[in-house]
């Protein structure tokens, strides 16, 4: 069972998405252990946390890509966990999602590529209102102009941009980003960080990420996930001087003594352990 999490922040908030005590497995393994957490409208959540320690699941979560083997998710006070799949599709036309394996459709342009959501949400648009759809969020990601080209010419950082102009189309409530600028280089990673910024004031966001540097600089939150629980919840300062071991080897990038152990323990096999003899025939 979760302990009584830690909390930095106030909570006397307006809550967009609450999870309640979500608990989340696979088979045996518990991902999400009794988590609770509010999202405040209009403010930027971050959660950190090492590669598989649930952060994809639990903003999948919020949106109920997934839902919670025990526990409740609540948009705008209302109850989605247990929503049938239709309904569950206009509260999704109210989140942006920009995850990792939302990549731009290639056979499409980049206009057609933002004006997908906005066709299949609804039918009837006027070409010269979707061309101001289109050329507005464009604009926002700074690549208006960028309309007729196809997503093989552009680079990483920019397929990024188009698919946040494509998150955006529908003008969201709520933005999810999962991990925004992984494999991008410093440079476009901090263009994705203003834009982030930029938003800021159209949405709520919530960002995954365990690039400490965007955390500090976007977030005026910061949850860490360790272990199916929030062990850490505050702001860029509060983290930053956190005590809890966990917390200061992630936003350090300590490998654990765990961690090091194992390593010695492999390099073992970097000296011989086998004479040839072991292998010929007997
Ligand atoms: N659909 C799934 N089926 C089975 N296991 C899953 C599924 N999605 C995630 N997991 C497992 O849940 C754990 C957390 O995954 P994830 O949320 O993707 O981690 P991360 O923090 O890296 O985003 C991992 O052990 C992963 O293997
Ligand atoms: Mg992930």
């Amino acid at each position: 069972m979760q302990t009584e999490s830690d909390k930095n922040t106030n909570t006397d908030f307006e809550a967009i998405i609450r999870l309640e005590n979500i608990t989340k497995q696979f088979s045996n393994k518990v991902v999400l252990d009794n988590l609770s957490l509010q999202v405040e409208k209009g403010k930027t959540t971050v959660i950190i946390g090492p590669s598989g320690c649930g952060k994809t699941v639990l903003i999948k979560m919020m949106i109920v890509l997934l839902r919670p083997n025990q526990g409740e998710v609540y948009f705008d006070n209302e109850r989605i966990d247990n929503l049938q799949e239709n309904r569950l599709k206009d509260f999704r036309t109210r989140y942006g999602f920009l995850f990792q394996a939302g990549a731009l459709f290639d056979s499409m342009t980049v206009a057609e590529n933002i004006a997908f959501p906005v066709l299949q949400h609804r039918r009837k648009v006027d070409k010269d209102e979707l061309d101001e759809i289109i050329k507005i969020r464009l604009a926002l990601v700074g690549l208006d102009g960028y309309q007729n080209h196809f997503p093989a010419s552009l680079s990483g950082g920019q397929k990024k941009r188009v698919a946040l102009a494509r998150a955006i189309a529908l003008d969201p409530e709520v933005i999810l980003y999962d991990e925004p600028t992984t494999g991008l280089d410093p440079i476009r990673s901090d263009i994705i960080n203003e834009l982030v910024l930029k938003l800021r004031n159209r949405a709520t966001s919530v960002v995954v990420t365990h690039d400490m540097k965007s955390a500090y600089k976007i977030a005026d939150r910061i949850i860490m996930l360790h272990e199916g629980r929030i062990i850490a919840d505050g702001d860029a300062d509060y983290i930053r001087d956190h005590p809890h071991p966990n917390v200061q080897q992630f936003i350090h990038g300590q490998a654990s003594d765990d961690d090091l152990a194992v390593l010695r323990m492999n390099d073992q096999f970097h000296h011989p352990q086998y004479s040839p003899r072991d292998f010929q025939k007997q």
